[in-house]
């Protein structure tokens, strides 16, 4: 039996402070295939759980009978929306997503009802046992309509108040449009969508609730926010915080996925109902349905300059399909209304992001949390201005790159370093890759590879360059904070530190550089990072690239106070001093400094604690005949204030670039009259080692005046920049106008 606590996350004895390339404790048992994930989690005498769910985008049901299920042999719980403790409704914004569906559901895919049986097969069978009848009920699954107000009200009655089918409108009003439409000499517009991509983490969605002598119930769960899972099950399950604890399981990868809950209520009502061990793993299927994906959206942009290629202003309305719960809809369409002038210097701007609700599948948060689909638009956009210019693409973003100082068009100066133009420099001085016929002809060289579908007769090359801008840690006014424990004590006298936080190792890295952050600042070589837990306190979400500032700055601070207790013991030998005084322990609260809501009239306000910059080259070959696409070399420059762990900063630039590949040429959750057509990896189709080129990186160093060691939130901006220099390579391979990602064969095939 493994034990539950054992997630095989702790880093062991090793000389790597800050800036070391110190190898992660999950990483040689994750290649070997030994690591203990959450769904490989088990308990002595556990029954499994399965959830029932909605087949149908827009149905009320008529009728829900759990009787034969229940009188199957092995199955111990059948559980309907009676059955739920506390507050029948969670979300992490707005708790409008019902916890299992009474009379009505919205999406295919909504949970109605729950099992738990002594087999997961026999859990399954249940499932299909359960008597329920659907009426169905005309679905919105047009975003335009929602927006317009025509068509089904999804939300007859919606918790925030709020009426139709608008989640939110972010309107932003900068500088004076009249007199920008005066001063621009040249205009370019263009209308540009973004599929709807699935964090298709590897790891789905599982956990492990164990009934507690006291009522309570401890659950074991990959997760990205302990506390915030923790807040909305005990609304739900109707107990206080000490009654439900919860300690972080491996997590297979998370990508903003695992920011609103999945398993966490209904593993723990099944475990609190039947007195036993409840484990509930998706399959990959479930997994589809189990999860928020990356809102598609359809952006018209309009840019104006002047004949000399410096932009007056831009005009931008968003549209952003919700799906059918509020989820983090609202915030991600202000990350995305935010930075849809990119990164450039623009005078004037008026801006207007909507979020609606239709029968699709729920969308919330994905790496780049709205920043990703307005970048794709804006840079689409600014090539399409460059063209009309007659300017090249690079030379018009070199024009108009933002510096420290630049005004947002909500207002904000940018402080910290902005240094835009210096990655595109960067970038524009790598040689780039040998064209086909200098390259050593192989399998996988040309566009098709291993189909052997070209000899390289139609085939085209194409550059692109794109750059993305994006807010650090949460925004608009939210007082986060983000709290650690460190502990030094004495083990076979040699000094330990222990450090205990609640933040989530997602797989980005945080365990490993917590303890670097103690090595540096402690002096001590052996660091023990204790499992993340609801024992201690809030970390905050490991989400908006924030958790190494934040959580790396709670580790320093406690380190510091440990420090400063050790000296006011004497002076003397560490391992002396703790033999003589015993273990010394700290705990901090690390917070950043204030940020504002913006306000709704105009969406002025210093809503940011720090900007990162991220900047792309694509360089693509495309078989213009068949529409086959070859990524040859995705160069990319980010400035990553510090790299705390060089190694794994490789490691997040390269894997955002990765996601920012699919989402250009490869994936896509189709969605048709509000049914998933594609919720498998033979349908969903997500970069291989063999679609990936060769990254190289350019790393800046440029110390961030706020933040620990000068570092910057690193996993985000490559998502934003690598997808549109990819789309954009591709137009100056094809000519085509590509308006759309993914970019499918069939919008090149045959077109040029
Ligand atoms: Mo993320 S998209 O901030 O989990």
């Amino acid at each position: 039996m493994t034990t539950a606590t054992d997630t095989g996350q702790r880093a062991g004895a090793a000389h790597d402070g800050v800036g070391a390339d110190a190898l992660r404790p999950d990483g040689a048992l994750k290649v070997e295939g030994a690591f203990a994930y959450a769904s490989d989690l088990r308990w002595e005498g556990m029954v499994w759980g399965a959830t029932l769910r909605s087949p149908h985008p827009s149905a009320r049901i008529v009728r829900l009978d759990t009787a034969r299920a229940l009188k199957l042999p092995g199955v111990v719980a059948v559980l309907t929306h009676e059955d739920v403790p506390g507050h029948p409704r969670y979300g992490m914004k707005v708790a409008d997503q019902p916890v299992l569906a009474a009379d009505r559901v919205r999406y295919q895919g909504e949970p109605v009802a729950l099992v738990a049986a002594d087999h997961p097969e026999t859990a399954r069978r249940a499932l299909r046992l359960i008597d329920i009848e659907y009426e169905e009920l005309p679905a919105l699954t047009d975003p335009e309509q929602a927006v317009e107000g025509a068509g089904p009200v999804v939300h007859e009655e919606r918790v925030d108040g709020q009426d139709g089918n608008v989640v939110r409108h972010v309107r932003i009003r900068h500088g004076d449009m009249e007199e920008a439409r005066r001063l621009a000499d040249v205009v370019a517009e263009g209308v540009y969508e973004v599929g709807m991509q699935d964090q298709a983490f590897l790891g789905p969605e599982a956990g492990l609730a164990i009934p507690g002598e006291d009522g309570g119930v401890d659950v074991f769960v990959s997760t990205q926010w302990l506390h915030d899972d923790q807040h909305q099950m005990c609304a739900a399950l109707g107990l206080p915080p000490d009654k439900v604890r919860l300690t972080l399981s491996g997590v297979g990868g998370a990508f903003g996925g695992r920011e609103d809950v999945s398993v966490q209520i209904h593993a723990a009502m099944l475990a609190l109902h039947t007195g036993r061990p409840v484990k509930m793993s998706y399959n990959r299927e479930e997994s589809f349905f189990g999860h928020v994906h990356r809102h598609p959206a359809k952006m018209w942009f309009e840019h104006g300059a002047t004949r000399d290629g410096k932009i007056v202003y831009v005009k931008a309305r968003l549209l952003f399909d919700g799906g059918a719960y509020t989820s983090t809809s609202q915030v991600v369409i202000a990350n995305g209304s935010y930075f849809a002038a990119g990164a450039y210097e623009v005078p004037h701007a008026e801006i207007d992001g909507f979020s609606v609700f239709t029968n699709n599948p729920p969308c919330g948060a994905m790496r780049g949390f709205g920043a990703v689909q307005s970048c794709y638009g804006v840079e689409s956009n600014l090539d399409n201005l460059a063209r009309k210019l007659g300017i090249d693409p690079l030379e018009l973003r070199l024009r108009n790159a933002m510096t420290t100082g630049t005004v947002l068009p909500t207002g904000q100066a940018v402080d910290g370093p902005a240094p835009a133009a210096e990655l595109l420099r960067r970038l524009h001085a790598r040689p780039l890759p040998p064209e086909p016929e200098a390259r050593v002809s192989g399998a996988f060289s040309l566009p098709g590879g291993l189909n052997n579908t070209t000899h390289g007769e139609s085939v085209r090359r194409g550059i692109g360059y794109a750059i993305g801008v994006k807010a650090i840690g949460f925004s608009g006014g939210v007082d986060d904070r983000s709290i650690a424990r460190v502990r030094l004590s004495l083990t076979g006298g040699e000094p330990v530190a222990e450090i205990h936080t609640a933040a989530a190792e997602c797989g980005q890295g945080i365990v490993t550089v917590q303890a670097q952050i103690a090595r540096t600042e402690l002096g001590v070589e052996r660091v023990v990072v204790l499992p993340a837990d609801t024992q201690v306190g809030d970390a905050g979400s490991s989400s908006a690239s924030r958790i190494t500032w934040m959580s790396g700055g709670a580790v320093q601070g406690a380190c510091k106070a440990v420090r400063e207790k050790l000296t006011a013991l004497g002076e003397g030998l560490l391992a002396d001093l703790l033999a003589e005084h015993g273990p010394v322990e700290a705990e901090y609260e690390y917070k950043h400094r204030r940020t504002h809501p913006i306000d709704a009239e105009r969406g002025q306000g210093d809503a940011h604690i720090a900007f990162a910059f991220a900047a792309h080259r694509a360089v693509v070959e495309v078989d213009t005949e068949l529409g086959l696409v070859k990524v040859v070399e995705l160069a990319t420059a980010q400035d990553v204030g510090k790299a705390m762990n060089p190694l794994a900063v490789a490691g997040q630039i390269e894997g955002g670039s990765a996601q920012g590949l699919g989402l250009a040429v490869m994936e896509e959750l189709q969605v048709a009259e509000g049914r998933v057509r594609n919720p498998s990896f033979t349908d969903y189709l997500i970069p291989t080692i063999a679609d990936m080129p060769a990254v190289p990186i350019d790393l800046l160093e440029l110390p961030h005046p706020d933040s620990p060691y000068g570092l910057n939130g690193v996993g985000e901006p490559p998502t934003l920049s690598s997808t549109p220099a990819i789309a954009n390579a591709l137009r100056d391979a094809t000519g085509l106008e590509l308006a759309r990602v993914p970019v499918r064969p069939d919008d090149i095939a045959g077109r040029g």
